[in-house]
């Protein structure tokens, strides 16, 4: 008996950007691309795709599975870092799109965990309130927010939006079983981005260099492997289950690297493991709930499956969340 996810949904922007197409933007190859990342391509959001708009059509589709109305949502939650407004949030866009009258609506910034964060406090909301539907989703546009002169940052990067419907269920089998997320805001600078200028002068941030991602990739790299590993070790502890419990593996899809070098310390197969960074690449908040939608819809998650996600990313923040389907 808790919270379960009742439908799923995702969006990608239809523009499709190779590692050959990058070779023309910046000193790169589809080579170095592959081998370090194991990215081969990345959706880049064009007229009509702005995140609420991405956000909105994977919140549909959530719905439509759902079988749940939009009038009934009463907690939308956008996990973003790449809303094109600052004010008003991505959220409310989200909610005027979709005709989430009763609903209120915000965002959260928690870079790539922002899924993971908004599940954990529609978790809460649904616990507290069994008759309510909760709307939960990642969608981000990064190709609007990185620096495409950078190559360090820019191949990493890709455009899209997933969604998850929550609701109360009286089944004592399903349930969000736990989650073990944090934060260290004093690795800040591991991975961060520039807000607009400010307009007062004694305010002004010094070296600003734009609103984009800039990144100590190498630093990222060790300290995503060795957090995600101890929070779904804690969260192991926490609720007694084990990585042999596991059914199926959803991780924030970062890179193969960092997602190879996890996975061999998890001791998991493979084959448990939903992966699509390779046509993506890194879509920070949404990618999680992009891979849950593509693993529901492709029957890859039962009815009692006992599913692991884990996440990464600036802030420093990271987290695991289980639950049984
Ligand atoms: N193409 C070609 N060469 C490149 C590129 C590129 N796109 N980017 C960097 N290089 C060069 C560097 O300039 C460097 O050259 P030099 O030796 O002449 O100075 C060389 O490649 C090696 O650079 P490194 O940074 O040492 O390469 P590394 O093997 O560490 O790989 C990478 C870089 C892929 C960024 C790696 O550090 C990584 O995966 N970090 C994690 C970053 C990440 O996933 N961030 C996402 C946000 S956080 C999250 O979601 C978990």
């Amino acid at each position: 008996m808790g919270t379960i996810i009742l439908g799923t949904g995702s969006c990608l922007p239809s523009r499709v950007m190779s590692n050959v197409e990058l070779e023309s933007i910046v000193d790169t190859s589809d080579e170095w691309i592959r081998t370090r990342t194991g990215i081969e391509n990345r959706r880049i959001g064009g007229t009509g795709e702005k995140t609420y708009q991405l956000a909105a059509s994977a919140a549909r589709n959530a719905l439509e599975m759902a079988q749940v109305d939009a009038e009934e949502i009463k907690l939308l939650v956008v996990g973003t870092v790449s809303s094109h407004m600052l004010m008003p949030s991505c959220a409310c866009y989200v909610q005027n799109e979709i005709g989430a009258a009763s609903a209120f609506a915000y965002d959260l910034n928690a870079a790539c965990c922002g899924f993971l964060y908004g599940l954990d406090a529609g978790d809460r909301y649904v616990r507290t309130d069994t008759q309510s539907k909760v709307l939960i989703i990642g969608a981000e546009t990064l190709s609007s927010r990185v620096n495409w002169q950078d190559r360090n940052t820019c191949i990493l990067f890709g455009d899209g939006a997933g969604a998850a419907v929550l609701g109360h269920s009286d089944d004592s089998e399903r349930k969000i079983i736990g989650t073990n997320h944090r934060s260290d805001g004093g690795l800040w600078d591991l991975l961060y981005m520039h807000n607009a200028p400010s307009q007062n002068p004694d305010l002004l941030v010094e070296d600003n260099p734009g609103a984009h991602i800039i990144m100590e990739g190498r630093e990222i790299f060790k300290h995503a492997v060795k957090a995600m590993e101890e929070a779904i070790f804690g969260l192991f502890k926490k609720t007694g289950l084990s990585i042999d419990d596991v059914d199926v593996m959803i991780p924030h899809q970062a890179n193969f690297r960092i997602l190879n070098k996890l996975l061999e310390r998890l001791e998991i197969p493979r084959e448990k493991v939903v992966l699509n960074v390779m046509h993506y690449g890194n879509t920070s908040a949404a990618s999680i709930p992009i891979a849950l939608d593509e693993a529901n819809r492709a029957g890859r998650i039962e009815p009692g499956s006992t599913v692991l996600f884990c996440s990464f990313g600036g802030g420093l923040t990271w987290g695991a969340t289980l639950l049984s389907w």
